[in-house]
């Protein structure tokens, strides 16, 4: 019994390092890690006569074990298209504790290998010896660098296949140092092995005399990874605000900086108030002290107002609010990128709409060279400026991941479209106050004896938009409303003449529009907007901008064959032809608004008709008396 405690006691004590594995297909990977896992003993008996059993069998190796079979069940698993991000595998030495991440190497799977590195703190690349340093080996050590791995093992396997050369070995190691050096790694340490023979991956290996470095494994025992996170600045994100009855209400979160003391000060960063931690409540009792890691829930001396997104903070070191920011992100979308569209980001406990609203450049995984971007396709990297619907509490991912790392949402699939890395906070429109001004809305709105609102006409090139809207205001203005059109055609000569039919460009033709629509509104007047808008997504923006009631959709229903019929400005025929590109109906979609206000038919009906429609809806909802 003594032993098993003692051999307890131990384990509990014993260092943790978490760590991750790049390669490409054939680099020797799953070798490498049934390796390791063989050698440390980690394989129980039955295991093991299993793998000896299909090394013989299905073995590419000959008479010997062929470590991969003990991990290329999960390669063949993904050939099946089931999905596994990652696959962590647990093994421990006298020494200390391990969790490999396994992530697959290829470019489809960027995500999996972000998530994987994400929790990390070394990296071991491998290298093929025989193909020396790929594309594939910088895009992983450009991934590694920007999740904020510090350590990087360049493993270059398969030496015994170059007869255990030194040169070889010393040229790859060349290229990658030359290579990784702008990633700022903080170490980088080149072992020349054999997964296959064992040479070097857990003892020194004597057919290579001139390396005099450490074996992997003594080097992952030993390295030093100061992953020192609870001796940084305290942050507790609050998971959800704890109140079961009237005497209590703790913040529960789990601390992801620092440390915290029963009587230390803390602040929320948002609201600026500070208060003392009066008791540290957890499953198991009452704590004096807790850290880093630890699922918690805080009792505060004073009343201050706390609600899930705040992050608890060390009073002299706070972390940062903004409604802006810098920042990398890898983008894992199928479609690509759109700047100006609104996404929803997520960090820690908070998940707030966000758009990236200017994209400065992507980044050549080959060379780490700067290029100028309209957009990031999948896969790929880049450096912009991100802004929130409301400001959130944050820290640069580089002083503390959970901070700063975030992802992106797509609003309408709710699939994850992107990995972010926070780099600094912006504070360019944080600064600028909203002038509160006497005159406001409503004033401007009762001198005129309206509601004012936006109708918002969407519909193909040539269905009849501008036409009704034409309607619609000429009543109104006879009745002595306070209107403004704002046309496609019209809009795009001045404020938007810089924009063309991109779908980048649209998105910010609507934002454009919506924003002035909101001003007009603003102003008091009853805003006819015309403008293809063919995405839900910037729809959906627009209504967000307005306030309950301010945004009435219109959907002018007419079908692309006699929009085509009708022709008006000659557009479709020259489209048809291919004579000009992105044509909406052609060969850029429209997607139909699901539940508008008003659905307007111009073919069965004429337009005299559905624009007396659009008035009736205006005054049963009382927009005009
Ligand atoms: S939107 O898609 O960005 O909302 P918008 O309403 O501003 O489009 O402009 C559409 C008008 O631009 C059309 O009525 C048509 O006259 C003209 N136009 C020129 N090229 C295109 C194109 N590729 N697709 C659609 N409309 C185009």
């Amino acid at each position: 019994m003594a032993s098993l405690r003692d051999y307890l006691a131990a384990q509990e004590n014993k260092s943790f390092l978490r760590f991750l594995t790049c390669g490409s297909v054939d680099d020797g990977k799953s070798t490498l890690i049934g390796r390791l896992l063989y050698d440390t003993k980690l394989l129980f008996d039955d295991q093991l006569a299993a793998l000896e059993k299909d090394s013989r069998q299905h073995g590419t190796v000959g008479n010997d074990i062929d470590f991969a079979l003990l991990v290329d069940g999960l390669e063949a698993e993904r050939e099946q298209g089931i999905t596994i991000d990652v696959a962590y595998r647990f093994f421990t030495t006298d020494k200390r504790k391990f969790i490999v991440a396994d992530t697959p190497g290829h470019e489809q799977y960027t995500r999996n290998m972000a998530t994987g590195a994400s929790n990390s703190d070394l990296a071991v690349i491998l290298i093929d010896a025989r193909k020396g340093v790929l594309v594939q080996t910088r895009r992983h050590a450009t991934i590694c660098s920007l999740l904020g791995i510090r350590h990087v093992v360049l493993a270059v396997n398969k030496i015994d296949l170059m007869e255990y050369r030194r040169d070889v070995f010393d040229e790859i190691v060349h290229e990658f140092r030359k290579f990784a050096e702008p990633l700022g790694f903080k170490s980088i340490v080149a072992i020349p092995m054999s997964a296959r023979f064992g040479d070097n991956v857990i003892a020194h290996s004597a057919r290579m005399p001139w390396y005099d470095g450490p074996a992997l494994l003594s080097h992952l025992e030993t390295v030093d990874v100061d992953t020192a996170l609870a001796d940084a600045p305290f942050r507790l994100p609050v998971q959800w605000v704890n109140r079961p009855n009237l005497d209590f209400r703790g913040f529960s979160g789990t601390i992801v900086g620092g440390r915290v003391k029963v009587g230390d000060g803390v602040a929320v960063p948002k609201s600026g108030q500070t208060s003392t931690v009066k008791r540290i409540v957890t499953m198991d009792g009452d704590l004096a002290e807790a850290q880093a890691g630890a699922a918690v829930t805080l009792v505060l001396a004073d009343e201050v107002d706390v609600s899930r997104g705040d992050v608890l903070s060390a009073v002299k070191d706070r972390a940062e609010v903004s409604d802006q920011f810098a920042a990398h992100v890898i983008w894992m979308g199928e479609e690509a990128l759109l700047p100006g569209r609104q996404y929803l980001l997520k960090l820690g406990t908070n998940t707030v709409p966000a758009q990236v609203t200017d994209l400065k450049h992507k980044i050549d995984v080959n060379t780490l060279e700067h290029l100028a971007a309209k957009t990031l396709h999948l896969n790929e990297i880049g450096v912009c400026n991100v802004s929130l619907a409301t400001p959130i509490a944050f820290d640069p991912y580089a002083f503390n991941r959970d901070m700063g790392g975030f992802i992106l949402i797509d609003r309408f699939t709710n699939a994850t479209v992107a990995a972010g890395m926070i780099d600094f906070g912006l504070w360019r429109a944080t600064n600028v106050h909203w002038q509160a001004l006497d005159v406001n809305k409503e004033a401007r709105a009762s001198l005129k004896h309206q509601k004012p609102v936006v109708l918002w006409f969407t519909g193909l090139s040539g269905s009849g938009k501008s036409t009704i809207a034409n309607m619609v205001e000429r009543q109104l203005h006879a009745a002595g409303r306070h209107t403004y059109v704002l046309d496609g055609d019209n809009v795009r000569h001045g404020l938007n003449r810089d924009l063309g039919f991109t779908e980048a460009d649209r998105v910010e033709n609507i934002r454009r529009v919506a924003e002035t629509a909101k001003l007009f509104v603003d102003a008091g007047l009853i805003v006819l907007v015309s403008f293809i808008s063919p995405f839900k997504s910037e729809r959906r923006m627009a209504r967000e901008m307005l306030g309950e009631g301010e945004f009435v959709e219109v959907f002018v229903d007419t079908p692309l064959e006699v929009c085509i019929e009708r022709d008006v400005k000659g557009l479709y025929a020259k489209a048809l032809a291919g004579q000009i590109k992105h044509f909406t109906g052609i060969d850029s979609p429209y997607e139909r608004p699901e539940i508008p206000e008003l659905t307007l038919k111009t073919v069965a009906s004429d337009p005299a008709k559905e624009a007396e429609r659009v008035l009736a809806y205006l005054r049963e909802n009382g927009y005009v008396a």
